[in-house]
């Protein structure tokens, strides 16, 4: 955004502003010297016009600590709005927490930055003006006193007077604009600078020249001996990783929090890229596959449920399938949450986030499912998507997705074990590994994280209906 606006912005100005200014400055200027000259006197106008230099040196350096001033005022102000905008909008969180006086101590302290640099800015500012203006009446001082005893004297006249100030009042104004344009150009060129690095941007991931021409995708997944250490990181987050998923299969992914799950799938969907002959789909290495099918064969439920601030059926139809309206309300029922849509007044057309409803996180939760449904995927990944459902409704979720997927590769992640139990094929994972793998009746018979966390979930169940 700072680009956007400040850096645009000098450009702008250093070229539209920048370029008429100068070629009227030096216009103006040139044409009024060689009047002073040829009509007048030139031993007047080089005395008179000396203080003009140091004006321009006054408008260039002032100019510059001005902006520096400027941009600091700028900033503290826009941290200022942030601590105010996060206050409000973390108001409960502040209040919950009884920590109102601390807050406002803190506020009280960028507020007081914010005025510190404006104090800064202010006393520049205030000796600027005076200071050119200083050195503008010091020409007509000069002026007045010499060209008043050359009247006197008869070697110019009443009327050459008279222009000659006239001149050197016309004469003011290019001598500013010179000194602003000088900065402007400058901080134009800085500014261009910095948008040409962003322009020089490529993307990390993209379709590399061997990509091959595949628009459809099965569902098979296979990992082959997958080591994956994130960008910046000195460790692998996920460890020689092999197994494989036929199409139409379920797998279900079980582990810690931390082990790796989220990460196994944005592998496959290639938000960051696997190392080459690792990662596979219908057997072909995904580094081939054009993003564009990937990402549009993949359906995924992501674990932060994100929703934009628009109406639920844009929402829902984010990937902007066009379907008909019946078939968007059918998705919704297959994820359990039309009848809550149906709850509020304005339906499929309610506004979601800051400026209509707010959601519960399930809501959300089974609204980014619907999402992920209407795009009728080939791969379908839900990351621990059923979390801020009860159990009933997981159930019914799960049921709905054996009839819509049962051609087609569902992959979900989770921590509860009533999620996978169904599943095809269960791969559980531990710092970064794969320790276990098998369906749900294999893995509660044999010893391990599985077995133990599925005895604890049914301890707790038992708990439950019992209390
Ligand atoms: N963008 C990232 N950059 C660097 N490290 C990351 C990044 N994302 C995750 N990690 C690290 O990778 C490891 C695995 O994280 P991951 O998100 O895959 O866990 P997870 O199994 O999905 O956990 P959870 O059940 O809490 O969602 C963690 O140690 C985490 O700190
Ligand atoms: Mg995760």
């Amino acid at each position: 955004m700072a680009h956007a606006t400040n850096d645009i912005q000098a450009v702008r100005m250093a070229l539209g502003p920048g370029i008429v200014l100068s070629t009227d400055a030096i216009f103006l200027s040139t044409i009024i010297i060689i009047m002073m000259v040829r009509t007048i006197d030139l031993r007047l106008t080089v005395l008179a016009l000396m203080p003009l230099p140091f004006m321009v040196a006054v408008v260039t350096g002032f100019g510059r600590v001005i902006h520096r001033r400027f941009k600091l005022v700028q900033e503290a102000f826009s941290s200022l709005s942030d601590r105010a905008q996060e206050n409000f909008s973390g108001i409960r969180v502040v209040k919950g927490f009884a920590q109102e006086a601390a807050e406002m101590d803190r506020f009280r302290a960028v507020n007081q930055t914010n005025v510190d640099k404006n104090m800064h800015l202010v006393r520049v500012w205030g000796l600027f003006m005076p200071l050119v203006q200083f050195l503008s009446a010091l020409s007509f001082i000069i002026a007045l006193g010499y060209g008043g005893i050359m009247v006197i004297d008869g070697t110019i006249t009443l009327g050459d007077f008279v222009a000659f100030n006239s001149y050197l009042a016309m004469l003011t104004w290019p001598m500013l604009a010179i000194g602003w344009v000088m900065n402007m150009i400058q901080r134009g060129k800085a500014s261009m600078d910095r948008l040409n690095a962003l322009f020089d941007e490529r993307p990390e991931i993209y379709d590399e020249e061997d990509v091959l021409p595949i628009e459809k995708l099965q569902g098979e997944v296979e990992f082959r001996h997958l080591n994956f250490t994130y960008p910046g990181s000195d460790e692998a987050a996920l460890k020689d990783i092999s197994f494989s998923v036929p199409a139409g299969h379920t797998l279900g992914i079980l582990g810690r929090t931390g082990s790796g799950k989220t990460t196994l799938v944005n592998l496959l969907l290639r938000l960051f890229n696997a190392p080459r002959g690792t990662v596979f789909i219908d057997g072909v290495d995904i580094r081939k596959i054009p993003l564009e099918t990937l990402r549009e064969q993949v359906g995924y439920v992501p674990q932060d449920n994100f929703l934009f601030s628009t109406t639920i059926r844009s929402n829902v139809d984010f990937a902007d399938t066009k379907r008909a309206p019946e078939d968007i309300e059918e998705y919704t029922k297959l994820a359990q949450v039309y009848d809550n849509i149906a709850e509020f007044p304005k339906k499929f057309d309610t506004l979601v986030g800051e400026r209509g409803v707010t959601l519960s996180g399930g809501q959300k939760q089974r609204l980014s499912i619907a999402r992920a449904l209407v795009k009728e995927p080939s791969i379908l990944i839900m990351d621990d998507s059923l979390s801020a459902v009860d159990t009933e409704t997981e159930e019914a979720i799960l049921n709905n997705l054996k009839g819509v997927m049962a051609a087609r590769t569902t992959i979900l992640i989770a921590h509860r074990i009533s999620t996978l139990k169904q599943a095809d094929q269960i791969v559980v994972i531990d710092e970064g590994s794969v320790i276990q793998q098998g369906t749900h009746e294999q893995l509660i018979a044999e010893p391990g994280l599985y077995k133990e966390l599925y005895e604890k979930q049914l301890l707790e169940e038992e708990i439950e209906s019992a209390g």
